[in-house]
């Protein structure tokens, strides 16, 4: 059997560009860490509980102070525009309406003001939050928060798995490596460095370290997220700088292709973290029941990356919408079949593992 989410990629391929839609669907390397993330929940299962009242449940939470309708929200992907004409606008709108948390890229093809405006215009207390790659001159990436900051954003979520950008095959192959006519990374405009259409390349380095972290502590006053944690000496790192949440992910596959499933690097962070501050996580969630298994294991919430991307394609904001409130109708009903009646009482004893032959 397909699940609901592998059918609507199926119709997102069916109206990409395929170099389009291998952008969106490719990994590292030979695309293992991708396949895995998604496995991994596949090696699990949950023990439901019976006989315990579970009517009247709510899974409404707060993620860093920002309401969100359960402990799900969208990771950040480039390039929406390849995606829908509508773009981030589009995506935006579709999240809003979900009441979920948006992490709009970076390398958006709309300025972050517009996404949030598009947000805004659906429910005036959506949040957004900013997803940010350290940039070599930090003059251009205290340009960059203070454009999240005006814009409305509430809170900055680095990246820092990719110290150098990832090499992905299909890429490659495809010879896809910039925009088509037309179409920018709108944030990186009238900046230093800007080319002659205007627009500042994204750029990696690798010589960040810790210190740079502890100067973005002074530049600006929304939380700090770290995104890209799989070490749990890094998770201890991340609350030692004062870090105020980590994503624990391998960018959906997309850096290093020996990196392991994020659900599989779970538990060791989470017991690093030992509850000081929010452990989220993303990479693979494709069902309700993924949800509930990351939360079990100790996530605090979980990202969807690719599967917005397929709802966008097929259809624009109200695709969007329709994906997440899938999502949390499934979300609900696994709940509602292992007798849970509040995510507190979620915990790793109900999680186990699956017999060799039904993996
Ligand atoms: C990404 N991701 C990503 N992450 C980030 O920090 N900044 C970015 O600009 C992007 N861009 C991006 C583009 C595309 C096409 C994809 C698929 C992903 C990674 C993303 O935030 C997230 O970690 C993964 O997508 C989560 O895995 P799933 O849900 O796609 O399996």
């Amino acid at each position: 059997m397909t699940s609901p989410l592998a059918a609507l990629e199926q119709r997102a391929r069916a109206l990409l560009d395929s170099v389009h839609y291998d952008f969106f669907a490719g990994g590292a390397g030979e695309e293992i860490a991708v396949a895995d993330n998604e496995r991994a929940f596949r090696r699990l299962a949950l023990l439901p509980r019976v006989l315990r009242s579970t009517g009247g449940r709510s899974i409404a939470t707060e993620l860093l102070g920002d309401p969100s309708a359960m402990p799900v929200f969208v990771s950040p992907s480039a390039f929406h525009r390849l995606a829908h004409p509508e773009g981030e606008a589009a995506t935006a709108r579709g999240v809003a309406a979900a009441g979920l948390i948006l992490i709009a890229s970076m390398a958006s093809t709309m300025p972050i003001g517009e996404i949030t405006a598009a947000a805004k215009e659906v429910d005036g207390d959506a949040r957004v939050w900013f997803q940010l790659y350290l940039q070599p001159e930090p003059e251009v990436t205290d340009e960059l928060i203070r454009r999240a900051e005006r814009a409305g954003c509430t809170a900055l979520v680095v990246t820092v798995d990719s110290p150098v950008f990832g090499r992905r095959a299909r890429d490659d192959r495809n010879g896809f490596h910039d925009l088509p006519a037309g179409m920018y990374a709108e944030n990186m405009r009238d900046l230093p460095g800007a080319n002659g259409s205007g627009v500042r390349r994204v750029e990696m380095s690798r010589d960040f370290t810790w210190e740079h972290l502890r100067r973005l502590r002074s530049v600006t006053s929304m939380p700090l997220v770290l995104k890209g944690i799989l070490h749990p000496e890094d998770a201890r790192l991340a609350v030692e700088y004062g870090i105020d949440a980590i994503l624990v992910s391998n960018h959906g596959g997309r850096q290093l292709d020996i990196a392991p499933a994020t659900l599989d690097a779970l538990p060791a962070i989470v017991a690093a973290v030992a509850r000081r501050i929010p452990v989220f996580l993303d990479g693979g969630v494709r069902r309700g029941s993924d949800v509930v298994l990351a939360l079990a294991i100790g996530a605090a919430a979980v990202g969807v990356g690719r599967p917005v991307l397929w709802g966008l394609t097929v259809g624009g904001d109200k695709g969007v919408t329709e994906m997440l409130d899938n999502l949390r109708l499934e979300v609900e009903h696994t709940l509602s079949m292992c007798g849970i009646a509040a995510l507190s009482e979620l915990n790793a004893a109900m999680v186990t593992a699956r017999g060799a032959a039904a993996r």
